[in-house]
């Protein structure tokens, strides 16, 4: 039995694809197997997160706002969640342009806009978290795919680390 799992809400699937890059990489790095659920999926969309230690949620950031999956996640589960480690990272294409750009002021506020007011809207605290960039879709697909690669598997080990530490 996995002690990890990751549950996220993708519109356009780069948060699916970010989230696959965590598992693969703690996998491949700690050994750790991570249950991956999708949200968005009729027959997993409210998944029991009692058994787990740790519970890392991804969301898309579109349109000035969350999914609603994600939102509902930390409603429905917010007692649970109270006492177990919660890592968030959010796909914003907004924020992956300001880091790309070095504008490191503008990303900060937009990950305190995008995850600690949100987490704070519902009382959580979380471990760590990140706003990881995004891949942009139709009318801005110009914009192109602003993810680093390299920042989502520093993230993943640091995940790895705390939760194959245990404490
Ligand atoms: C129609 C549209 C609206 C978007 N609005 C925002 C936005 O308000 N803020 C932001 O940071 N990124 C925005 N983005 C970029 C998304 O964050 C990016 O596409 C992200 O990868 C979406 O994740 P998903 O593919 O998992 O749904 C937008 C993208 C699209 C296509």
């Amino acid at each position: 039995m996995n002690n990890t799992i990751l549950v996220y809400a993708t519109r356009w699937g780069a948060t699916t694809e970010t989230a696959k890059e965590i598992i693969r990489t703690i996998k491949e790095r700690f050994e750790i197997d991570i249950d991956l659920v999708n949200l968005k999926d009729k027959r997993t969309k409210n998944p029991n997160i009692t058994p787990y230690d740790n519970v890392i949620l991804g969301v898309s950031v579109a349109k000035f706002r969350w999914a609603k999956e994600g939102k509902r996640f930390l409603k429905d589960n917010r007692e649970k969640l109270n006492g177990k480690k919660l890592f968030v990272f959010v796909s914003s294409g907004g924020a992956g342009d300001a880091y790309k750009a070095n504008d490191m002021e503008k990303y900060e506020h937009l990950q305190k806009k995008w995850i600690d007011n949100t987490l704070k809207k519902y009382n959580l605290k979380f471990t760590s978290r990140k706003a990881l960039g995004g891949r942009y879709v139709g009318n801005f697909a110009d914009r192109g795919d602003n993810r680093d690669w390299g920042v989502i598997r520093n993230w993943a080990e640091e995940i790895g680390t705390i939760i194959s530490s245990g404490n």
